[in-house]
C-alpha cells in the first residue's frame, strides 16, 4: 500500500509541476503584447479612408508626386507620425487629438507597415 501512496503523491506533485509551468510561460508572454504599442491595422486602412489621408498620400499610402509624399510600406516612425499630423510644417493640414486620438494612429501606423513592399523592394531584401 506504501508503493500506491507513493505513487499518488508523484502524480499529484507532477501535476502540480506542469500547472506551474504553464502558468510561468503564459505570464512570460505578457509583457510583449502589454508593452508593444499594438494597431490594428485593419481598424487602421477604415480611418486611413475616412479621415483622408488616402487623398493625398494615395489609398495605399504609396504617395503621389501631385499631393503629399510616400509613407507605405516604411512609414516614418511611429513618434514621428504622431508628433507630425499634429503640428505638419507644410502642406499637410494638421489633425488634433480630438479628430484622430494616438490609438487611431497607431492603427494607421500598423495599416502603413503592413501594406506590401514593391517587387523591387522585396528583390533588394533578398540580395542583402
Ligand atoms: C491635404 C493633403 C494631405 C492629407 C489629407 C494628409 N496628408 Fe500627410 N502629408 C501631406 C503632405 C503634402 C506632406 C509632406 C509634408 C508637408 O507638406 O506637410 C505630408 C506628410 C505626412 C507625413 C510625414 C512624412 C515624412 O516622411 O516625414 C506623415 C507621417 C503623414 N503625412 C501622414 C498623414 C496621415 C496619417 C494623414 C491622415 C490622418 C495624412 N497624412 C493626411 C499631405 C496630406
Amino acid at each position: 500500500m506504501k508503493i500506491f501512496r507513493a505513487h499518488g503523491t508523484a502524480a499529484v506533485v507532477g501535476i502540480a509541476m506542469m500547472l506551474l509551468l504553464s502558468f510561468a510561460a503564459a505570464r512570460a508572454q505578457e509583457p510583449k503584447t502589454a508593452n508593444a504599442p499594438t494597431g490594428n491595422a485593419n481598424n487602421g486602412k477604415v480611418l486611413f479612408m475616412k479621415d483622408g489621408c488616402y487623398q493625398c498620400h494615395g489609398r495605399e499610402g504609396q504617395g503621389s508626386n501631385m499631393s503629399g509624399p510616400r509613407i507605405a510600406p516604411n512609414p516614418p516612425p511611429l513618434e514621428v507620425i504622431l508628433g507630425y499630423v499634429r503640428k505638419p510644417t507644410g502642406e499637410m493640414p494638421p489633425y488634433t487629438a480630438k479628430v484622430i486620438s494616438d490609438q487611431e494612429l497607431t492603427d494607421i501606423y500598423a495599416y502603413l507597415q503592413s501594406r506590401p513592399h514593391a517587387e523591387k523592394e522585396k528583390a533588394e531584401q533578398l540580395m542583402k
